[in-house]
């Protein structure tokens, strides 16, 4: 497991500094990828005999973890982010279930990934799958798209998936939540250091139409996740809208309010969410370059 030397070409530096200050709270508080998700990609891999993953934007490793426990044969992992608190997450998250499997820690934008030359009389280890979860709006979408194309194996296929947020999610606590944040910090979705989060101009899949990615099909798959108070507070700390920095010195009496609202929409200590995972898969036309 290893980290590239620099220079690299990364974030901003503020928002670097927001997905390091929330590594720790990432890997504890937020969802992994449900099942399902893990066995639709397993299913884009069926048949190889070693395949291998290119998972952008990583995280803590939520998709490698899943995909190890869906693809018993997963041969190597190529695991990129910006961030390398995150990575280091990733690290500790990894290595007990790696198995035979190996795994390269990348600290890069993704859109500037390049697979390591290959060892003379070794032969290149292309992608066979390429996922991005939860990450895709924080890059240069296009580039990205590009940068697989380059990299991935002829008939591979690139996975851009996600579920929203608590932030996007309409219920009745996730909308009181959400006011609440709204009464701090203003109605505008924050976006951490940058400011105010801005829509992505274009969809995922209209990136996708443009790019050598055309052949997509969309799969939603509903869940329904419980939360504590507790934890839907922890998850609060990790994001890019409500982050304990966001607030100043009035976080103590945010989360306390937060709390106090919680606890009063909880049922049995606990409030639902009742989502849609979208995954979008996308092959090249012909399932070559
Ligand atoms: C919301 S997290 C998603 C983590 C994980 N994939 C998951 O499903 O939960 C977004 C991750 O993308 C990383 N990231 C943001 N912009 C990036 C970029 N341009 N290139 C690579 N990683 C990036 C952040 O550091 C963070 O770890």
């Amino acid at each position: 497991m290893t980290y590239p030397h620099g220079p690299f070409p990364s974030l901003p530096p503020e928002e670097e500094a927001l997905f390091a200050a929330a590594a720790a709270g990432y890997a504890r508080y937020r969802p992994g990828v449900p099942d399902a998700a893990a066995r639709l990609l397993a299913g884009a891999l069926r048949g190889r005999p070693a395949p291998v993953l290119l998972d952008l934007g990583t995280g803590t490793g939520q998709v490698p973890r899943a995909l190890l426990a869906a693809v018993p044969g997963l041969a190597h992992i190529e695991a990129v982010d910006v961030s390398r608190r995150m990575l280091d997450q990733a690290r500790d998250s990894l290595a007990p279930v790696l198995g035979r499997c190996t795994l390269r820690l990348v600290h890069a934008t993704a859109d500037t990934y390049a697979p390591l030359a290959p060892l003379p009389g070794e032969a290149q280890r292309a992608p066979d799958l390429v996922t991005c979860c939860r990450a895709y709006h924080w890059m240069d979408g296009p580039a990205v798209l590009a940068m697989a194309d380059r990299v991935a194996a002829p008939d591979a296929t690139v996975a851009i998936m996600g579920d929203g947020s608590l932030w996007t999610h309409d219920c009745d606590w996730t909308l009181a939540l959400r006011e609440l944040i709204q009464r701090y910090l203003g109605p505008g979705r924050r976006a951490g250091a940058r400011g105010v989060y801005a829509e992505p101009s274009r969809s995922f899949e209209e990136d996708l139409a443009a790019s050598a990615w055309t052949d997509l099909t969309e799969h939603r798959i509903p869940i329904a996740r419980t939360w504590t108070p507790a934890e839907v507070l922890g998850y609060l700390r990790t994001t890019s809208f409500a982050g304990p920095t966001l607030f100043g010195e009035r976080h103590a009496a945010f989360e306390a309010d937060a709390r106090a609202l919680l606890h009063a929409h909880a049922s049995n200590g606990s409030l639902v969410e009742n989502t849609v995972f979208t995954v979008l898969l996308a092959r090249r036309p012909g399932g070559a370059s």
